[in-house]
Protein backbone atom coordinates (compact mmCIF):
# COMPACT_ATOMS: atom_id res chain seq x y z
CA UNK A 1 0.00 0.00 0.00
CA UNK A 2 1.27 3.73 -0.53
CA UNK A 3 1.69 4.06 -4.22
CA UNK A 4 -1.29 5.71 -5.88
CA UNK A 5 -2.63 3.71 -8.74
CA UNK A 6 -5.59 5.75 -9.43
CA UNK A 7 -5.57 9.73 -9.19
CA UNK A 8 -8.53 11.87 -9.98
CA UNK A 9 -8.08 15.68 -10.94
CA UNK A 10 -10.51 17.98 -10.21
CA UNK A 11 -13.00 15.95 -12.21
CA UNK A 12 -16.78 17.89 -12.72
CA UNK A 13 -19.23 16.24 -14.30
CA UNK A 14 -22.53 18.31 -15.73
CA UNK A 15 -25.39 16.39 -17.55
CA UNK A 16 -27.37 19.03 -19.40
CA UNK A 17 -30.99 19.00 -19.66
CA UNK A 18 -33.12 21.05 -21.87
CA UNK A 19 -33.86 23.94 -19.26
CA UNK A 20 -31.09 23.74 -16.78
CA UNK A 21 -27.66 21.84 -16.44
CA UNK A 22 -27.15 19.73 -13.26
CA UNK A 23 -23.83 19.59 -11.73
CA UNK A 24 -23.41 16.47 -10.37
CA UNK A 25 -19.92 16.22 -9.51
CA UNK A 26 -17.76 19.54 -8.18
CA UNK A 27 -14.00 19.49 -8.08
CA UNK A 28 -13.14 15.80 -6.87
CA UNK A 29 -9.77 15.13 -6.33
CA UNK A 30 -8.88 12.03 -5.00
CA UNK A 31 -5.70 9.81 -5.48
CA UNK A 32 -6.49 6.10 -4.60
CA UNK A 33 -3.95 4.11 -3.36
CA UNK A 34 -3.04 0.01 -4.40
CA UNK A 35 -3.98 -2.63 -2.34
CA UNK A 36 -6.46 -0.29 -0.68
CA UNK A 37 -10.10 -0.61 0.50
CA UNK A 38 -11.42 2.79 -0.23
CA UNK A 39 -15.55 3.30 0.75
CA UNK A 40 -17.47 6.08 -0.50
CA UNK A 41 -19.96 7.28 1.18
CA UNK A 42 -23.13 9.81 0.82
CA UNK A 43 -26.40 10.11 0.56
CA UNK A 44 -28.62 8.93 -2.15
CA UNK A 45 -28.16 10.93 -5.47
CA UNK A 46 -24.91 12.51 -4.31
CA UNK A 47 -23.46 11.47 -7.52
CA UNK A 48 -21.45 8.37 -6.36
CA UNK A 49 -22.19 6.18 -9.08
CA UNK A 50 -21.71 8.78 -11.01
CA UNK A 51 -17.82 8.97 -9.92
CA UNK A 52 -17.31 5.26 -9.95
CA UNK A 53 -18.78 5.51 -13.71
CA UNK A 54 -15.32 7.93 -14.23
CA UNK A 55 -13.43 5.85 -12.78
CA UNK A 56 -14.60 2.53 -14.81
CA UNK A 57 -13.96 4.36 -17.73
CA UNK A 58 -18.20 3.99 -18.75
CA UNK A 59 -17.94 7.86 -18.93
CA UNK A 60 -16.02 10.99 -18.91
CA UNK A 61 -16.04 13.88 -17.00
CA UNK A 62 -16.73 17.12 -18.44
CA UNK A 63 -13.48 18.55 -16.73
CA UNK A 64 -10.82 17.11 -15.20
CA UNK A 65 -9.57 13.67 -15.23
CA UNK A 66 -9.22 10.32 -14.34
CA UNK A 67 -5.84 8.65 -14.63
CA UNK A 68 -4.35 4.97 -14.05
CA UNK A 69 -1.03 4.20 -13.74
CA UNK A 70 -0.12 7.81 -15.21
CA UNK A 71 -2.71 7.44 -18.03
CA UNK A 72 -5.75 8.68 -18.54
CA UNK A 73 -8.68 6.29 -18.55
CA UNK A 74 -10.80 6.83 -21.58
CA UNK A 75 -12.32 3.31 -21.69
CA UNK A 76 -13.76 0.64 -19.40
CA UNK A 77 -10.61 -2.43 -20.01
CA UNK A 78 -10.35 -5.66 -17.70
CA UNK A 79 -7.84 -4.39 -14.59
CA UNK A 80 -10.74 -2.57 -13.48
CA UNK A 81 -14.27 -4.88 -13.33
CA UNK A 82 -17.20 -3.40 -11.47
CA UNK A 83 -20.07 -5.13 -9.11
CA UNK A 84 -23.38 -3.96 -9.21
CA UNK A 85 -26.22 -4.11 -6.29
CA UNK A 86 -28.37 -6.18 -8.83
CA UNK A 87 -28.65 -9.46 -8.44
CA UNK A 88 -29.15 -9.67 -12.35
CA UNK A 89 -25.97 -9.11 -13.54
CA UNK A 90 -25.05 -12.87 -14.63
CA UNK A 91 -26.27 -14.25 -17.61
CA UNK A 92 -29.51 -15.96 -17.20
CA UNK A 93 -28.88 -18.89 -19.60
CA UNK A 94 -25.06 -19.66 -18.62
CA UNK A 95 -24.39 -21.78 -15.42
CA UNK A 96 -22.14 -20.27 -12.46
CA UNK A 97 -19.15 -21.80 -14.48
CA UNK A 98 -19.82 -21.16 -17.66
CA UNK A 99 -20.73 -17.14 -16.31
CA UNK A 100 -17.10 -17.28 -14.67
CA UNK A 101 -15.91 -18.91 -17.78
CA UNK A 102 -16.93 -16.07 -19.77
CA UNK A 103 -14.83 -13.28 -19.33
CA UNK A 104 -11.49 -15.20 -20.08
CA UNK A 105 -12.59 -17.02 -22.91
CA UNK A 106 -13.87 -13.55 -24.33
CA UNK A 107 -10.27 -11.54 -23.37
CA UNK A 108 -8.30 -14.90 -24.64
CA UNK A 109 -6.69 -15.61 -21.05
CA UNK A 110 -6.01 -19.45 -20.67
CA UNK A 111 -4.52 -21.47 -23.46
CA UNK A 112 -7.36 -24.54 -23.09
CA UNK A 113 -10.76 -24.72 -21.89
CA UNK A 114 -9.44 -26.73 -19.23
CA UNK A 115 -7.03 -24.35 -17.93
CA UNK A 116 -9.78 -21.60 -18.29
CA UNK A 117 -12.26 -24.47 -16.04
CA UNK A 118 -9.64 -24.65 -13.55
CA UNK A 119 -9.02 -21.23 -13.11
CA UNK A 120 -12.31 -20.72 -12.71
CA UNK A 121 -12.84 -23.39 -10.36
CA UNK A 122 -10.28 -21.95 -8.14
CA UNK A 123 -11.93 -18.77 -7.70
CA UNK A 124 -15.64 -20.11 -7.68
CA UNK A 125 -13.82 -22.29 -4.38
CA UNK A 126 -12.15 -18.70 -3.11
CA UNK A 127 -15.94 -17.07 -3.06
CA UNK A 128 -17.37 -19.60 -1.28
CA UNK A 129 -19.50 -21.43 -4.06
CA UNK A 130 -17.70 -25.09 -5.00
CA UNK A 131 -20.60 -27.33 -5.53
CA UNK A 132 -23.06 -24.26 -7.34
CA UNK A 133 -20.58 -24.70 -10.97
CA UNK A 134 -23.63 -26.63 -12.78
CA UNK A 135 -26.63 -23.84 -11.16
CA UNK A 136 -27.96 -21.23 -13.06
CA UNK A 137 -28.50 -17.87 -11.80
CA UNK A 138 -32.28 -18.61 -11.13
CA UNK A 139 -31.37 -21.42 -8.40
CA UNK A 140 -28.85 -19.49 -6.61
CA UNK A 141 -30.13 -16.80 -3.16
CA UNK A 142 -28.98 -13.38 -4.03
CA UNK A 143 -26.01 -14.16 -1.88
CA UNK A 144 -24.97 -16.71 -4.11
CA UNK A 145 -25.45 -14.41 -7.11
CA UNK A 146 -23.33 -11.72 -5.66
CA UNK A 147 -20.71 -14.56 -4.65
CA UNK A 148 -20.38 -15.50 -8.58
CA UNK A 149 -20.55 -11.86 -9.69
CA UNK A 150 -17.53 -11.49 -7.87
CA UNK A 151 -15.71 -14.91 -8.78
CA UNK A 152 -16.54 -13.31 -12.64
CA UNK A 153 -14.94 -10.22 -11.89
CA UNK A 154 -11.95 -11.80 -10.16
CA UNK A 155 -11.32 -14.49 -12.74
CA UNK A 156 -9.16 -11.43 -14.81
CA UNK A 157 -6.90 -10.41 -12.20
CA UNK A 158 -8.32 -7.14 -12.35
CA UNK A 159 -6.52 -4.35 -9.96
CA UNK A 160 -9.28 -2.70 -9.48
CA UNK A 161 -13.09 -3.66 -8.21
CA UNK A 162 -15.39 -0.94 -8.31
CA UNK A 163 -18.21 -1.74 -6.36
CA UNK A 164 -21.66 -0.45 -6.25
CA UNK A 165 -23.49 -0.94 -3.41
CA UNK A 166 -22.87 -4.80 -4.23
CA UNK A 167 -24.61 -5.90 -0.97
CA UNK A 168 -27.26 -3.33 -0.29
CA UNK A 169 -29.96 -5.14 -1.12
CA UNK A 170 -28.91 -8.33 1.06
CA UNK A 171 -31.11 -9.43 4.12
CA UNK A 172 -28.56 -8.40 7.25
CA UNK A 173 -26.98 -11.57 8.07
CA UNK A 174 -25.79 -12.55 4.71
CA UNK A 175 -25.04 -8.91 4.20
CA UNK A 176 -22.20 -10.15 7.25
CA UNK A 177 -21.03 -12.86 5.62
CA UNK A 178 -21.01 -11.30 2.25
CA UNK A 179 -18.55 -8.19 3.66
CA UNK A 180 -16.49 -10.83 5.86
CA UNK A 181 -15.44 -13.02 2.28
CA UNK A 182 -15.05 -9.58 0.85
CA UNK A 183 -11.73 -9.21 3.19
CA UNK A 184 -10.73 -12.77 2.91
CA UNK A 185 -10.58 -11.78 -1.02
CA UNK A 186 -9.11 -8.65 -0.65
CA UNK A 187 -6.47 -10.35 1.64
CA UNK A 188 -6.20 -13.21 -0.81
CA UNK A 189 -5.64 -11.32 -4.14
CA UNK A 190 -4.23 -7.91 -2.86
CA UNK A 191 -6.74 -6.23 -5.06
CA UNK A 192 -7.87 -2.57 -4.65
CA UNK A 193 -11.31 -2.29 -3.57
CA UNK A 194 -13.51 1.10 -4.58
CA UNK A 195 -16.70 0.42 -2.38
CA UNK A 196 -19.65 2.87 -2.71
CA UNK A 197 -22.08 2.59 -0.04
CA UNK A 198 -24.78 3.84 2.12
CA UNK A 199 -23.71 2.29 5.04
CA UNK A 200 -21.64 3.49 7.44
CA UNK A 201 -21.26 0.42 9.39
CA UNK A 202 -20.28 -1.57 6.00
CA UNK A 203 -17.62 1.60 5.11
CA UNK A 204 -16.41 1.14 9.00
CA UNK A 205 -15.85 -2.58 8.82
CA UNK A 206 -13.86 -2.66 5.71
CA UNK A 207 -12.41 0.48 4.64
CA UNK A 208 -9.14 2.00 5.03
CA UNK A 209 -10.22 5.08 4.01
CA UNK A 210 -13.69 6.20 3.82
CA UNK A 211 -14.39 9.65 1.27
CA UNK A 212 -17.86 11.19 2.38
CA UNK A 213 -19.67 13.50 0.02
CA UNK A 214 -21.96 15.90 -0.14
CA UNK A 215 -25.61 16.22 -0.14
CA UNK A 216 -27.55 16.45 -3.51
CA UNK A 217 -26.53 19.31 -5.42
CA UNK A 218 -23.25 19.58 -3.66
CA UNK A 219 -21.43 16.92 -5.82
CA UNK A 220 -17.91 16.99 -3.45
CA UNK A 221 -16.07 14.91 -1.81
CA UNK A 222 -16.66 16.64 1.63
CA UNK A 223 -13.99 15.00 3.58
CA UNK A 224 -11.62 11.82 3.45
CA UNK A 225 -11.55 9.79 6.65
CA UNK A 226 -8.58 7.64 7.57
CA UNK A 227 -10.02 4.48 8.68
CA UNK A 228 -7.16 2.55 11.08
CA UNK A 229 -8.92 0.59 13.19
CA UNK A 230 -7.06 -2.54 13.95
CA UNK A 231 -8.50 -5.59 11.68
CA UNK A 232 -10.70 -7.58 12.22
CA UNK A 233 -13.29 -5.00 13.08
CA UNK A 234 -16.55 -5.31 15.17
CA UNK A 235 -19.09 -3.15 15.42
CA UNK A 236 -18.94 -1.35 19.18
CA UNK A 237 -14.88 -2.12 19.31
CA UNK A 238 -12.10 0.47 20.32
CA UNK A 239 -12.06 3.21 18.60
CA UNK A 240 -15.25 2.34 16.47
CA UNK A 241 -18.04 4.56 17.92
CA UNK A 242 -15.36 7.51 17.33
CA UNK A 243 -14.72 7.11 13.59
CA UNK A 244 -19.00 6.26 13.31
CA UNK A 245 -19.08 10.04 14.94
CA UNK A 246 -16.88 11.41 12.65
CA UNK A 247 -18.58 10.11 9.57
CA UNK A 248 -22.14 11.02 11.11
CA UNK A 249 -21.51 14.40 11.66
CA UNK A 250 -20.34 14.97 8.20
CA UNK A 251 -23.38 13.89 6.78
CA UNK A 252 -25.82 16.07 7.63
CA UNK A 253 -28.47 13.56 8.98
CA UNK A 254 -31.38 15.52 11.13
CA UNK A 255 -34.40 14.52 11.57
CA UNK A 256 -37.78 16.99 10.73
CA UNK A 257 -38.67 17.06 14.60
N1 LIG B 1 -27.17 10.11 -17.28
C1 LIG B 1 -27.69 11.05 -16.49
N2 LIG B 1 -28.35 12.11 -16.99
C2 LIG B 1 -28.84 13.07 -16.20
N3 LIG B 1 -28.74 13.08 -14.84
C3 LIG B 1 -28.10 12.04 -14.28
C4 LIG B 1 -27.53 10.98 -15.05
N4 LIG B 1 -26.95 10.10 -14.20
C5 LIG B 1 -27.13 10.58 -12.97
N5 LIG B 1 -27.83 11.75 -13.01
C6 LIG B 1 -28.17 12.58 -11.85
O1 LIG B 1 -26.98 12.80 -11.13
C7 LIG B 1 -27.23 12.78 -9.73
C8 LIG B 1 -26.32 11.77 -9.08
O2 LIG B 1 -26.68 10.45 -9.48
P1 LIG B 1 -25.93 9.15 -8.97
O3 LIG B 1 -26.63 7.99 -9.56
O4 LIG B 1 -24.49 9.30 -9.25
O5 LIG B 1 -26.17 9.24 -7.40
P2 LIG B 1 -25.85 8.17 -6.25
O6 LIG B 1 -25.08 8.88 -5.20
O7 LIG B 1 -25.24 6.96 -6.84
O8 LIG B 1 -27.30 7.84 -5.69
P3 LIG B 1 -27.87 6.46 -5.06
O9 LIG B 1 -27.26 6.37 -3.70
O10 LIG B 1 -29.34 6.67 -5.00
O11 LIG B 1 -27.45 5.34 -5.95
C9 LIG B 1 -28.70 12.51 -9.56
O12 LIG B 1 -29.36 13.72 -9.34
C10 LIG B 1 -29.09 11.89 -10.87
O13 LIG B 1 -30.45 12.16 -11.16
MG1 LIG C 1 -25.84 4.99 -7.00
Amino acid sequence: MGNDLIQLKSVEKYYRGSSKTLKVLENINLHIQQGEILAILGPSGCGKTTLLRQIAGFDHPSSGGVFMDGQEIAKPEVKRMMIFQDFNQLFPWKTVIQNTIYPLQVNRLGDSEATRREIALKYLNLVELSGFEDSYPHQLSGGMKQKAAMARALVIKPKVLLMDEPFGSLDALTRLSLQNLLLKVWRETGVTIVLVTHDIQEAIILSDRIAVMGGRGSGGIKRIIPNQLPRPRAVGAEGYSEVYDQVYSLLDIHSEH
